[in-house]
């Protein structure tokens, strides 16, 4: 890990980190990371969504017993802040997922391992474990090839100390990928898949959509697993409705970070539909954008339980490894601080307040 303990100076925000990865990674590999479906109108829209929103505080509030903590399914993290899944991580080698798990474990803040991971599960959480403040440690699943594969993978996943599921139910097939072919991005040779069947690897479109899942598929895992099983990539409320039915223990909003339909609605425009739906009777959780704490902030007024962060955590780890990922988080958390009390609010709990934000409109 020692060549990239060189973090540059001058990085003080996730655009920063973004600008220097993007400077220092191969472009295709950029391309892959950080592209979005066909027109990336989505992409652009989930940053442009937050941005939009305004915030009104009240100022002159009591901060005493300030504390940015909170707990999601049962588990104490330092902030309502996960990393979201993320495929690939060993196009940023050599700390790859290892050195993901070992940062957000360090600061406190969840983690969502990827199915598409390189680095095997029992081995990120060796990394993650250990640390006795760390955050959630959850496991993101794709439904595919059978019932069999999917219940080894959970069981497997359980037994190394994953505390929850994190279905992504929103990429049956994947996105058409503009920014990806125009740059000739392909995996590279010996860039690992070890939780991916064999019946999945390389499978085009008419294969996919022949395994994908259905709400039976979804209803089956939640009675099946004794983990929470959280769906990922919801933005209709009437799904977020018919996930409470199927058992679902919490709801992600999500699209995908842009990644899969084009011309989706920014998820800060949705979420206040899918936490109304859900009314409090699972965590809400949001990704899409978030780069700023204010973004956070903005979120939990609209009605999430805590936000998933994805490219800014690759960005970090392109630049330096675990120590880049821990920069990018410890960035995000300061920041995250300081908005809470310029807010007026001493406990992350006290930001579920629609005062908090003047209504997003649809950009
Ligand atoms: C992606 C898939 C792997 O977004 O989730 O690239």
């Amino acid at each position: 890990m020692g060549k990239h303990l060189n973090l540059p100076p001058g990085l003080v925000t996730l655009a920063d980190h973004g600008e220097h990865a993007r400077r220092s990674l191969d472009a295709r590999t950029w391309a892959y990371f950080e592209g979005g479906a066909a027109d990336g109108i989505t992409l652009h829209a989930n940053r442009a969504a937050w941005e939009a929103i305004r915030l009104r505080p009240r100022v002159l509030a009591d901060l005493s017993g300030f504390d940015p903590g909170t707990a999601l399914l049962g588990r104490a993290m330092a902030a309502p802040v996960l990393v979201a899944p993320m495929a690939h991580q060993g196009l940023a080698p050599p700390d790859a997922e290892r050195g993901t798990a070992l940062a957000a474990a360090a600061l406190g803040v969840g983690l969502v391992l990827a199915t598409q991971s390189g680095t095997p599960l029992e081995e990120v959480a060796r990394a993650s474990l250990p640390e006795p403040d760390r955050g959630p440690l959850w496991f993101q699943l794709y439904w595919l090839g059978s019932r069999a594969w999917v219940r080894e993978l959970v069981d497997r996943a359980q037994r190394a100390g994953y505390e929850a599921i994190v279905l992504t139910v929103d990429a049956p097939v994947q996105g058409v990928r503009d920014a990806e072919r125009r740059a000739g991005f392909t995996l590279p040779p010996g860039l690992e898949s070890p939780h991916v069947p064999p019946v999945a690897k390389g499978a085009k479109l008419a294969a996919l959509v022949q395994q994908a899942a259905t709400w039976d598929e979804v209803a089956w895992l939640a009675s099946e697993s004794t983990l929470p099983v959280l769906l990922k990539g919801i933005t209709h409320p009437a799904d977020a409705a018919l996930a409470l039915e199927a058992g679902a223990a919490g709801i992600v909003v999500s699209n995908h970070g842009g990644r899969v339909l084009d011309t989706l609605p920014a998820t800060a425009t949705v979420l206040p539909e899918i936490v109304s739906a859900v009314n409090g009777r699972v965590p809400v959780l949001v990704d899409g954008g978030i780069r700023r704490s204010t973004d956070v902030v903005k979120a939990l007024a609209l009605g999430a339980d805590a936000v998933l962060v994805g490219r800014p955590v690759l960005h970090g780890l392109a630049n330096a490894g675990a120590a880049g990922v821990a920069h990018v988080l410890r960035l995000l958390l300061d920041e995250f601080m300081a908005a809470m009390a310029l807010c007026g609010k001493r406990r992350v709990a006290d930001l579920r307040d629609a005062g908090l934000v003047e209504a997003p409109s649809r950009p």
